[in-house]
């Protein structure tokens, strides 16, 4: 079974046909909401609004520990997470698709790892890929099938929101090497990592990062709004051909 985490413009998958829903509990709290179990095709999919159906949930109160560990719990191994992001490498504009292979964290303050009392032998984990190589293939693989442009790479830039960048920070992001930035990408890669999940992303880009293009002077939401509004329909003709790599 697959499962698919939906972000910003993306609460609900409409290509899924729903068989029921189940709420869980977790160690960690409540994910963001009731898991949404059905069909895409042939293939079982489960899904889960990031940030809650209402999408009412900003970035950093998400319980990524909760809503990681109860697709954990389903014994399923592939994750794919959409979400949307600001572009800076400057062929990352409004629209634009890209399956990321690298990650920044400038996140703080969140729950970031299961691995935390005196009741457990300390744990590393390796984290020299980010994200499930077999999953970013299945999803640029997909995105071929779709006929869906998408750019294979990237390195995403995880801060912490809920407020967006100044145009300082966007040169520092982009100093630093990142191609885009949102603020959910961590600690749900690193969680995932932990729980042995083979997870990869579908960033969507809502908007030129501050300062940027279009975004030279301030970000308009209404316009990243309509730009994801418009994208997540091709995120859908993804998505329902990337489980066709799926077992089950
Ligand atoms: N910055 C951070 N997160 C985002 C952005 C952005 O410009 N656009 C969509 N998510």
């Amino acid at each position: 079974m697959l499962a698919i985490i939906g972000g910003t413009g993306l609460t609900q998958l409409s290509c899924l046909e729903i068989s029921h829903r189940r709420i869980l509990t977790t160690p960690y709290g409540e994910p963001s909401g009731p898991l949404t179990f059905g069909h895409i095709g042939d293939k079982r999919v489960v899904f889960l609004a990031r940030h809650g159906y209402g999408h009412t949930i900003p970035p950093h109160e998400v319980n990524y520990r909760a809503n990681l560990w109860a697709l954990h719990s389903l014994n399923l191994t592939r994750v794919v997470a959409v979400a949307s992001v600001g572009g800076i490498r400057a062929d990352l504009t409004p629209g634009t698709l890209a399956i990321p292979d690298q990650i920044i964290d400038y996140t703080h303050g969140r729950k970031y790892t299961y691995y935390e009392g005196t009741d457990k032998p300390v744990s590393y984990i390796d984290f020299t890929e980010p994200y499930c190589q077999l999953s970013r293939e299945s999803l640029l693989e997909a995105a071929k099938r779709a006929n869906e442009q998408v750019i294979a790479g990237g390195v995403y830039g995880a801060t912490q929101g809920p407020r967006l960048e100044s145009a300082a920070e966007i040169i520092r992001l982009e100093r630093d090497g990142v191609d885009m930035v949102g603020m959910t990408g961590m600690p749900e890669a690193a969680l995932a990592k932990e729980l042995g999940l083979c997870y990869a992303t579908i960033a969507v880009v809502a908007n030129d990062a501050a300062g940027r293009g279009t975004s030279a002077h301030a970000i308009r939401l209404e316009d990243a709004h309509a730009v994801l509004q418009t994208a997540m329909v091709r995120v859908k003709e993804i998505l329902v051909r990337v489980v066709e790599f799926d077992a089950d």
